[in-house]
C-alpha cells in the first residue's frame, strides 16, 4: 500500500491479533500483521510509523518463548506492547515479569494516569479485559507505571522519551471500555497519524497497482462466484484494466434464485466486464444424481468446478493473469501469517490444482488481499455496485446441494430454491436483512403427515435457519420475531410444493454448525 501510514502488528499467536488489526483500521489507520519470526530488516523495510506487539500464548519466561529483535526497540518509532507484547517488552528491556499468585481473567476496574498521552481523555477509570497468568513486577529503567488495579502494579507502563507504551489489558476488545480509545490514542497521540486510510484512497491505490502488476497489454481472468469479495475483486480491475479483464461464472445448478441473473445484470450493465457465463447445470445435476453423503458431494463439486475453470481458461487465449477475491483473514489464517503449513484454498477458484494455476504465467492479481470483510464492503458500496450485492450474506461453493439432506433432484432443487427466495423476501420487508448475517432453508429428508383441505398429505419437513455472529466461528441462532416467522411459514406451505411443516432451527454453533451438512 504506497502513500498511506502503515502500522506494522507483529503477531505472537494471539487469538486477537486480527482483531486488533480491525481496530486499526476502524481509526482509520492503515495496518499490516507479519509473523513475530520477521527480521528487524524486514520490519523495518516498511517504514511504519508505529509497532504493536500483540498477545500471546506463551510465557516470556520459557526458553523457547518466542522473542523480538532488541532493535525493534532502538528504530525510532513507537511501540505498544500488548499483553505478551508488554510482559516481552519488560523482560526484553531488563524488567521483571513474574507468574502471577493468581490468573487474572475478565473485566477488571483499571486506574489510568490520564496525563499519559496513550490515555489522554480518559476517565480515570474504567473496567478492561485482563487475560494473563504473568506480570511484570519490575519496568525497566527509563520506565513508569501508567495504570494499576487492585492487584496489579503495572498494568500499563511507559518510557515516553522513547515512545514505547505496554498495556497488560486487551483494548482491541469490546470488553474494555476505553479500548478503542486507548489504540486511537496511540496511533494519532503518540505515532502522529493522520486517519489517511481511507477507502477512497484505497480504490486509487489498488487501481494503480494492479495496472503496475498486469502491465499496458496484461489479460486476466477471475472467476466470479457472485459473493461480495470476487465481485468487489472484479469491480476493481475492470476500473483498472477495462476489458482486458475477463470473468468466468460457473453456474453449476445450485444456485439461489435469481442468482444467475443478478451476475448478469450488475456485470452487463451497471460494470460491464467480459463475462462468461458457463452453464454447467446438467454437468452437475447428472455426477451429483444418487449422491447423498455430503463430504462426497462437496468433493465432487469442487472437482467438477475445477473442470469447467479450466476449460473455460483453455478456450480464452492468451490470458497471463488470474485473479481470486483472497481477502485479509484467508491472508492471516493462511502459511504467510502465522507460518504454519497449512494454505487455506479460496473457494471462489475451488482450490485450483498446480497445474492449472500454472497455465497462468503472470500469476495472481488479489486486489482485496489486504482488507477486511467490511472494508471490502465499503470498497463495493464506493465503486457504486448495488446495495444487495455488497451487503449480500455469505453461500456456500457447494451452494444449495449441501442445503439439501441426502439425494438431489430437480424437484427438491425448486423446494429449497423457491422457500430460500421467501424467506429472503421477508426479511427484507421486515428490515432485518443486515442485521441478521446468514438466513436460508434446508430442505430435511423427513417426510410428516398433514393436512390440506381436505386431503391428507405427507411431505417433507422444511427447516429455517437464522444466524447473528461476528466471524461464523461460533453463532447464535436469530430471535427472529413470530409475526415474521408465522408469514414466511405460511407461505412456504402454501406456495413451496412438497412441503408441509416448518421449523425453526434454535441451536447454536458449536455444537451445531451453520450449515445442515
Ligand atoms: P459452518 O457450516 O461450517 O459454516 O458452520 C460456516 C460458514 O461457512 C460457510 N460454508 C461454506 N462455504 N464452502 C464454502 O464456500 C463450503 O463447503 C462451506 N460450508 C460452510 C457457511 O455458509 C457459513 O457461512
Amino acid at each position: 500500500m504506497q502513500n498511506v501510514q502503515r502500522i506494522v502488528i507483529v503477531d505472537f499467536g494471539a487469538q486477537y491479533t486480527q482483531l486488533i488489526a480491525r481496530r486499526v483500521r476502524e481509526a482509520k489507520v492503515f495496518c499490516e500483521v507479519i509473523p513475530y519470526t520477521s527480521t528487524l530488516e524486514e520490519i523495518r523495510s516498511r517504514e511504519c510509523v508505529g509497532i504493536i506487539l500483540s498477545g500471546g500464548p506463551a510465557s516470556v519466561l520459557d526458553e523457547d518463548a518466542p522473542r523480538i529483535d532488541p532493535g525493534v526497540y532502538e528504530l525510532g518509532v513507537p511501540v505498544l506492547g500488548i499483553c505478551y507484547g508488554m510482559q516481552l517488552t519488560a523482560y526484553t528491556l531488563g524488567g521483571t515479569v513474574e507468574r502471577a499468585a493468581q490468573r487474572e481473567y475478565g473485566r477488571v476496574p483499571v486506574t489510568f494516569d490520564t496525563r499519559s498521552p496513550l490515555f489522554a481523555g480518559m476517565k480515570g477509570e474504567s473496567i478492561a479485559w485482563m487475560s494473563h497468568t504473568y506480570h511484570v513486577t519490575k519496568a525497566p529503567e527509563g520506565f513508569t507505571s501508567i495504570a494499576h488495579s487492585g492487584n496489579c502494579a503495572f498494568c500499563a507502563m511507559a518510557n515516553p522519551e522513547k515512545r514505547i507504551y505496554a498495556v497488560q489489558f486487551h483494548p482491541e476488545v469490546t470488553h474494555s471500555e476505553e479500548g478503542q480509545k486507548v489504540l486511537s490514542n496511540f496511533l494519532y497521540n503518540v505515532c502522529g497519524c493522520t486517519g489517511d486510510w481511507t477507502m477512497s484512497a484505497f480504490i486509487e491505490n489498488a487501481v494503480a497497482a494492479i495496472r503496475a502488476q498486469v502491465g499496458p497489454q496484461g489479460k486476466v481472468l477471475l472467476g466470479l462466484s457472485g459473493g461480495v469479495d470476487s465481485s468487489v475483486a472484479a469491480a476493481l480491475i475492470s476500473r483498472a484494466i477495462g476489458e482486458r479483464l475477463t470473468c468466468v461464472y460457473v453456474d453449476h445448478g445450485f444456485m439461489r434464485k435469481n442468482e444467475t441473473e443478478s451476475v448478469r445484470e450488475v456485470f452487463t450493465k451497471q460494470f460491464p466486464v467480459n463475462l462468461v457465463i458457463v452453464d454447467a447445470k446438467d454437468r452437475f445435476l447428472g455426477k451429483l444424481s444418487g449422491v447423498s453423503d455430503p463430504e462426497t458431494k462437496r468433493k465432487l463439486i469442487g472437482g467438477e468446478f475445477v473442470y469447467c475453470f479450466a476449460d473455460e481458461a483453455n478456450r480464452l487465449q492468451g490470458i497471463e493473469f488470474l485473479a481470486q477475491g483472497t481477502i485479509y483473514p484467508d491472508v492471516i489464517e493462511s502459511g504467510s501469517v502465522k507460518g504454519s503449513a497449512v494454505i487455506k484454498s479460496h473457494h471462489n477458484v475451488g482450490g485450483l490444482p498446480a497445474d492449472v494455476k500454472a497455465k497462468f504465467t503472470g500469476g495472481l492479481v488479489e486486489p482485496i488481499r489486504m482488507l477486511f470483510k467490511d472494508e471490502v464492503r465499503k470498497v463495493g458500496e464506493e465503486l457504486g455496485m448495488p446495495r444487495d450485492m455488497v451487503w449480500r450474506q455469505p453461500f456456500p461453493g457447494p451452494g444449495l446441494a449441501i442445503r439439501i439432506m441426502g439425494d438431489i433432484t430437480e424437484d427438491k432443487l425448486e423446494t429449497v430454491r423457491e422457500s430460500d427466495a421467501i424467506l429472503r423476501e421477508e426479511v427484507a420487508l421486515a428490515g432485518l436483512d443486515r442485521d441478521i448475517n446468514q438466513y436460508f432453508t434446508v430442505l430435511t429428508n423427513t417426510r410428516t403427515v398433514g393436512v390440506m383441505g381436505d386431503e391428507r398429505t405427507h411431505d417433507f419437513v422444511l427447516a429455517i435457519r437464522a444466524v447473528t455472529t461476528d466471524d461464523f466461528m461460533t453463532v447464535d441462532w436469530a430471535r427472529l420475531p413470530y409475526e415474521l416467522l408465522a408469514k414466511v411459514s405460511a407461505r412456504i406451505v402454501n406456495e413451496v410444493p412438497r412441503v408441509n411443516r416448518v421449523v425453526y432451527d434454535i441451536t447454536t454453533k458449536p455444537p451445531a454448525t451453520v450449515e445442515w451438512e
